[in-house]
């Protein structure tokens, strides 16, 4: 069993201050290996990548396709070059939207996506869907916040040719069935994106095992540095791509008026890399699989458990979420009717505990639920249930002051 105690002093920044943590669906917090390994790439190693005959710049080199392999072993790509690094989520996002979106879809042809996506897989398939004459449908939730089998059978159809799907939303943490999807999307001979960003620091994910076409994430979420991020593809269907950001390293001939493009994975990959970047994800990846993904799920199971019971036990919460909390993963929205996400984040912040409040960058599930915003926390390994009592406590002092205010016979 994991001992919090000891892996919080894993991260420098909850010994250098206190407070309590809930905003990891955000961004995560960063173990001190995983600093020390980018500080250490910056002072012994740095060099431009793939553009030196010397040493160091061969270093470099090594430390970035060493990333790439453990990043491909870590969710079991057949092949490394089946693994592009972009900037984060949303950039692979647009990457897939503006290449294979543009190439393939054509009038009549229907992009499906949750009602409970992020806005980075809503706008760019907007603006696609526009350009192409496409049409954009959604999957849309139930009372319990989760979307039924029905209308995953409904919604695809012969017309579909992408499906994009969140497997963890980062307002609900309602926990989608990928199997489900991926199954029927195939069945139709459409492909399907994952967006893994809130799943990846507590699930697993196997992308032979799902046969996922297009897998998603961000480094920063999952322990990792900020400016690093995943786009995941089957090699076939990656070949078939055009590039999307073009420029140096990218290609193999430029002449004046034409350009071919390298091979797999540089011809997605222009400019100068994130090396730093890559090699603090590989060695967050060490540390969540050093600790172990079943370790990780048994604990934040108990805390996200005790956490609904708590927040349930005061009369004036809704909370936004599954009651099947083995369909909920390390996210829980909430509200008190009369006062507004921003002034419960606000004044928690004043007892220094860090939530967000807002539409989550989710408008378009905030809209079909019928609000505006709400107060969010999410887990990581690093939380406690000591962190949950003093965020209910502060809660209670919070209602205690704006009880007055609240027109109860609204
Ligand atoms: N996508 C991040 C979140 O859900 C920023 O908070």
């Amino acid at each position: 069993m994991i001992d919090v105690n000891i892996i919080k002093k894993d991260f420098p920044i909850f010994n250098n201050s206190e407070f309590v943590y809930l905003d990891s669906g955000a961004t995560s917090q960063k173990p001190k290996v995983v600093l020390d390994r980018v500080i250490s790439y910056y002072e012994n190693d740095n060099a431009n990548p793939f553009r030196g005959a010397y040493n160091l710049s061969i270093k470099s080199t090594e430390d970035y396709n060493n990333a790439r392999d453990r990043v491909a072993k870590f969710i079991n790509a057949k092949h490394n070059e089946e693994i592009i690094f972009t900037k984060n989520a949303t950039e692979s996002l647009n990457l897939i939207a503006n290449t294979y979106g543009i190439d393939n879809l054509n009038s009549g042809d229907e992009v499906v996506l949750s009602i409970m996506e992020h806005h980075s897989n809503i706008v760019p398939w907007q603006r696609v869907c526009k350009l192409k004459n496409a049409k954009l449908n959604y999957f849309y939730i139930n009372e319990n916040f989760e979307i039924d089998e029905k209308e995953i059978e409904t919604k695809i159809t012969e017309k579909t040719k992408i499906v994009g799907i969140v497997s963890v939303s980062n307002v609900l943490g309602t926990i989608n069935n990928i199997d489900k999807i991926i199954e029927k999307t195939h069945s139709v001979g459409a492909i399907v994106i994952v967006d893994i960003s809130q799943s990846i620091a507590h699930q697993k994910f196997d992308v032979q095992k799902t046969n996922a076409d297009f897998v998603v994430f961000s480094g920063h979420k999952m322990l990792g540095p900020f400016g690093i991020g995943v786009l995941y593809a089957k090699k076939e269907i990656l070949e078939n791509m055009s590039p999307f950001l073009m420029g140096g390293d990218m290609i193999e001939f430029v002449y004046e008026q034409e350009t071919t493009f390298a091979s797999l994975p540089n011809k997605f990959e222009a400019g100068t890399q994130n090396v730093g970047g890559a090699v603090g994800l590989s060695t967050a990846i060490d540390y969540l699989e050093n600790i172990g993904y079943e370790e990780i799920q048994k604990h934040e199971k108990e805390l996200i458990t005790y956490a609904y019971e708590k927040l349930s036990n005061l009369p004036y919460i809704k909370i936004y979420a599954s009651k099947n909390l083995e369909n909920v993963s390390s996210v829980l929205s909430f509200n008190i009717d009369g006062i507004h996400p921003h002034d419960i984040a606000s004044f928690l912040d004043a007892s220094n505990i860090c939530i967000r409040a807002g539409n989550h960058c989710a408008q378009p599930l905030m809209r079909y639920i019928g609000i505006d915003s709400t107060c969010r926390i999410s887990f990581a390994i690093y939380n406690t249930k000591d962190d949950i009592d003093k965020l209910i406590f502060a809660i209670e002092k919070i209602y205690a002051k704006f009880e007055k205010f609240i027109n109860k016979n609204k």
